[in-house]
């Protein structure tokens, strides 16, 4: 292991309110870090630094814990650019488009969905994000299924099955439903740390709040922890039953009512909004500031799909979710980092302090406002210290 003193950072966050200016984002001006390849070993100011093996200097720059990204769907084939088009002419969403990706998604080989994969895990790095969840849900047979978490399983133990993301259209119903929380789990749970359904009674090709029960109490008795797409499309059960099971996020939280909000504020689970996808689909956005002011947990994530969302981008998020849906800039940092470490039930990312990953973004700018203020531009990079040492 070495070392590394990392100086010249002029506004560090680290997410630990017990140090620097108190708020939650816990802000060391002049600061330095000393981590290895591997975990953060010392922060604070820099006029305190202890020695280290070697040193980067980075002149003036700001430095935020890498981003996590805990929802994406990055394992596809196909392209949906014409559902887009027709989307931005005024075409509705409703989750019938999914099956075009599952045709390609099928005839793809290994090495094709890998290389795809990785492209798409290149991009997100290359723009700060340091961990990425990774869902299947675009194979929904047996065999497609464990195919796509084994390929997510070569770069994160954060993957999620997702064989409820809808029905294949030459599928029975029922028949389907007992599948997923059968055979296909049973054969998945080996490959997937968490379980997640496409709740959405709304919509013919998603699961109403019955099918969801089933199957996540299935995925549990299986070893899998819960995770819930819910309340997209318009009102339903998905934000209720993700916080009556325990899950530890439920995602979109697009259209809540008020028992909805108090759920959430009172659980355990992580409201994870994707601002991404209200922005593809032209639709409105979820109500981030009454959930912030409820006392809800909130995250923010990616969603990259090739639907409803095809960006890798934590910084494009984190732009939507301060001019869009009222969120401040310092609350959409914590959301992209600590948030998402808690909708992940992770402690040992999403933050910078003694025992952490060594997980560090590194901005092209003084301060993590310009995320929001400088939309669109790249300043965000990850810290590559094992490439310096
Ligand atoms: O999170 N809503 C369900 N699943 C994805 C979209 C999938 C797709 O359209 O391909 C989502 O938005
Ligand atoms: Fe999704």
């Amino acid at each position: 292991m070495t070392a590394t003193l990392i100086t010249g950072i002029v506004e560090l966050v680290t997410n630990d309110p017990a140090r620097g200016d108190g708020s939650p984002l816990g802000i060391v001006r002049d600061a330095a870090v000393v981590a290895d390849e591997n975990t953060v070993l010392w922060v604070g100011p820099e006029t305190e630094a202890p020695a280290a093996d070697r040193r980067v200097a980075l002149g003036g720059c700001a430095v935020v814990p890498g981003f996590v990204d805990p929802h994406t769907h990055l394992v596809f084939a196909g392209d949906r650019s014409n559902e887009f088009t027709a989307r931005m002419a005024g075409e509705r969403y409703d989750g019938g488009g999914i099956a075009s990706t599952v045709s390609a998604t099928r005839a793809a080989s290994d090495d094709e969905l890998r290389r795809h994969m990785v492209a798409r895990a290149t991009e997100a790095r290359r723009q700060g994000t340091t961990t990425l969840e990774i869902k299947s849900g675009y194979g929904l047979t047996v065999t497609d299924e464990v195919r796509l978490l084994r390929i997510a399983r070569g770069i994160t133990d954060e993957t999620t099955f997702l064989g409820a993301h809808v029905v294949p259209a030459d599928a029975d119903r029922d028949e389907y439903v007992r599948l997923v929380s059968g055979a296909m789990l049973d054969a998945c749970a080996p490959h997937a740390r968490w379980i997640d359904v496409f709740c959405e009674p709304g919509s013919a090709h998603a699961f109403d709040g019955d099918e969801a029960r089933t199957i996540l109490r299935a995925g549990r008795a299986a070893g899998l922890d819960l995770r819930v797409h819910g309340n997209q499309l318009g009102p339903g059960p998905g934000v209720q039953l993700a916080v009556e099971l325990g899950a530890a996020s439920v995602d979109h939280c697009t259209h809540l009512d008020d028992a909805d909000v108090d759920a959430l504020a009172g659980g355990d689970t992580v409201a994870t909004l994707l601002p991404g996808a209200e922005f593809s689909t032209r639709s409105p956005y979820p109500d981030a500031r009454g959930l912030l002011d409820a006392g809800a947990t909130v995250a923010l994530a990616t969603d990259c799909n090739p639907g409803t969302s095809f960006t890798s981008s934590m910084p494009f998020v984190i732009a939507l979710a301060v001019r869009e849906m009222g969120m401040t800039p310092a609350e959409a940092l914590w959301a992209a980092t600590a948030g998402a470490a808690a909708a992940l039930r992770r402690a040992d990312i999403g933050r910078i302090a003694p025992g952490a990953r060594a997980d560090l973004a590194v901005l092209a700018a003084p301060s993590f406002i310009h995320l929001a203020y400088r939309p669109g531009v790249p300043l965000a990079r990850v810290l590559d210290l094992a490439e310096r040492a």
